[in-house]
């Protein structure tokens, strides 16, 4: 992680150097030096802008390990005595739904505490070579059988090098969110190759939503952020660390058409 930083200022401050230097930006033979200098500009921008992602999941981490040690023993005894007091109590007794009422609240902090257990907890990747266009298709068969709502495009055929399982359910979560806000949702597919760096499949999911405001288009992958009555808030902060454990990208922004973009990019195959 260290080594990665250093190179990270390195390179921000050899290309801060180059950007004051004296150098005729309309020159004609300078021009792919410079597209390749602005395009790894960038890219550090968003490699810095992972890193401090990487290291707020990490922290994260830790102090959910040690609020769902305290929380998990006093909930469990909680339900535990709730359910004992339950079957003493007749069936019209004015108190059994009182008794009720706590059980329901109980198991409502068991599974958060249960979510943020599995959130917690490190992922291990059984990375292999995979279609991406099958999976997509899936999703559609279960989200959307019809298919009137959700449009995938036919090609290009390209594969992504990871976890099967979890990329799917990244993706998935993407969706599902495009589809509860929009009645029209179309996934883009393309290959992206910046100079030097490995190429990456980016799955665009596009929205015909409200789309966010600029100060939630971040706040959306954090987890147990929600807007909605049933919701947890744990779909893109799931989707979020399946794809920055694969060394990969995801970024929600307003489209000019109105609605979002979801952007997942993931290594080619
Ligand atoms: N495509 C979208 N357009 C507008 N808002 C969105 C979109 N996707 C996500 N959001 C916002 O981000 C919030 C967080 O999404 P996330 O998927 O993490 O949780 P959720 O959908 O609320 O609950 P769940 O845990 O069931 O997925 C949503 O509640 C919603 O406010
Ligand atoms: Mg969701």
């Amino acid at each position: 992680m260290l080594s990665v930083a250093l190179v990270v200022v390195g390179f921000g401050l050899l290309l801060a150097r180059i950007s004051k230097a004296r150098i005729n930006r309309t020159d004609a033979s300078l021009q792919p030096i410079l597209g390749a200098f602005d395009a790894l500009g960038t890219e550090l921008k968003s490699m810095k802008e992972q890193m401090m992602v990487k290291e707020r999941l990490a922290a994260l981490g830790e102090v959910s390990a040690g609020i769902i040690h305290e929380l998990r023993n006093p909930l469990s005894v909680i339900v535990g005595y709730a359910r004992v007091l339950h079957k003493t109590l007749e069936e019209e007794d004015p108190k059994r739904p009182l008794v009720e009422a706590i059980l329901k609240e109980a198991e409502t902090m068991n599974s958060i505490v249960e979510e943020l257990r599995r959130f917690s907890k490190a992922e291990s990747l059984k990375k292999e070579g995979f279609k991406i266009c099958p999976i997509l298709f899936g999703i559609r068969d279960n989200l959307d059988p019809s298919g009137e709502r959700l449009f995938i495009p036919e090609g290009p055929d390209l594969k992504i090098y990871g976890d099967k399982t979890l990329i799917s359910h990244a993706l998935l979560n993407v969706i599902e969110n495009a589809l509860e806000v929009g009645d029209k949702v179309v996934v883009d597919l393309k290959v992206e190759a910046l100079q030097g760096l490995q190429p990456r499949v980016v799955i665009s999911v596009r929205d015909n939503g409200p789309g966010l405001k600029e100060e939630d288009l971040t706040k959306v992958f954090l987890p147990f952020y929600t807007t909605k009555e049933k919701g947890l808030g744990m779909g893109l902060a799931f989707a979020q660390k399946i794809v920055m454990a694969h060394g990969g990208k995801i970024e929600m922004e307003n489209s000019p058409e109105g609605g979002c973009i979801c952007r997942v990019s993931l290594p080619l195959y």
